[in-house]
């Protein structure tokens, strides 16, 4: 499965409702993001995101602020988005400093400009099936899951991982959409005598090739959310990619697979977040 070439599918189509958008209210979706200290992997994808976000018509900006900033002047500086009404969608880029408590952030954003769908409010609201703007890089594997018409309902989905960004919120939305779902983590027991059992697997733990074929089952739909990089920096993700892929039915790659629909999905919740303050 091709994320890059999804990823533009989608962004043309944002690309023509924002110029509608723009010419109809006379305003311009803008997409804020802040980022705390000067961690590499942080700093390079708020600025992909500035960069897709100017490619389809949105303003955006990056605020960059030292890795001693306070939690008070970090709040501070959310409170001033959230009161700026040329500011449609903001985004902290996590992860944050340790003296900074990340719950606390999140909750101080405006839940109608929380554009990666982090705020309570949200998350809650997905649990219970409301619409709502769902984190990015869920919302992206479902959308290739789409694309690709993998069929989801009566599938038994297994999920490696419980992250409050991929882990629990992709888990929720494949429920939604009547898979049958197994969240397993690094205290599971038996892990390969369930990932055998996965229709659908979505691998997200952050450990470079862990997914070797003998824990797949033949045919089965393998979704890959890691980024690491080895020491040559070369990017990898959770998937033995190579070993994995002639056994299923589809595979997403690493790099140019949930990475490209993350960026996609976070334009799709600005855009929606502009219609919904504007209209
Ligand atoms: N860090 C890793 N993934 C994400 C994401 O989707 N949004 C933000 N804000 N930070 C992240």
């Amino acid at each position: 499965m091709d994320g890059k070439e999804v990823a533009v599918v989608v962004q043309e189509k944002i690309k023509k409702q924002t110029a509608e958008w723009i010419k109809r209210t006379g305003q311009t979706p803008k997409l804020t993001a802040v980022v705390v200290g000067k961690n590499a992997a942080s700093q390079f994808y708020v600025r992909s995101k500035k960069k897709a976000a100017m490619e389809v018509g949105f303003i955006s900006e990056i605020i960059e602020l030292p890795a001693k900033v306070t939690e008070v002047e970090l709040l501070a500086c959310i409170k001033e988005l959230n009161q700026d009404v040329t500011v449609h969608g903001i985004l902290v880029q996590l992860p944050l400093p340790q003296h900074i408590d990340e719950h606390k952030v999140i909750c101080q954003i405006d839940v109608y400009k929380d554009v990666d769908g982090f705020h309570p409010e949200q998350v809650g609201a997905l649990s219970i099936g409301l619409n709502g703007l769902a984190p990015c890089t869920p919302a992206g594997i479902i959308e290739l899951l789409k694309y690709y018409k993998i069929k989801i309902s009566g599938k038994h989905a297994v999920v490696i991982g419980r992250s409050n960004i991929v882990g629990k919120p992709i888990a929720n939305m494949l429920l939604k959409l009547d898979a049958t779902v197994t969240i397993t983590h690094s205290q599971t027991q038996n892990l390969a005598e369930i990932t055998r059992g996965a229709d659908i697997l979505i691998v997200s733990i952050g450990q470079p090739h862990f997914l070797t074929a003998d824990l797949v089952k033949e045919g089965a739909v393998v979704i890959d959310v890691g980024i690491n990089r080895t020491e040559a920096g070369k990017l990898i993700g959770d998937v033995d990619f190579e070993g994995v892929k002639e056994k299923v039915f589809a595979i997403t790659p690493v790099p140019g697979g949930v990475g490209p629909m993350t960026i996609s999905m976070l334009l799709d919740n600005t855009l929606v977040a502009f219609k919904r303050i504007v209209s």
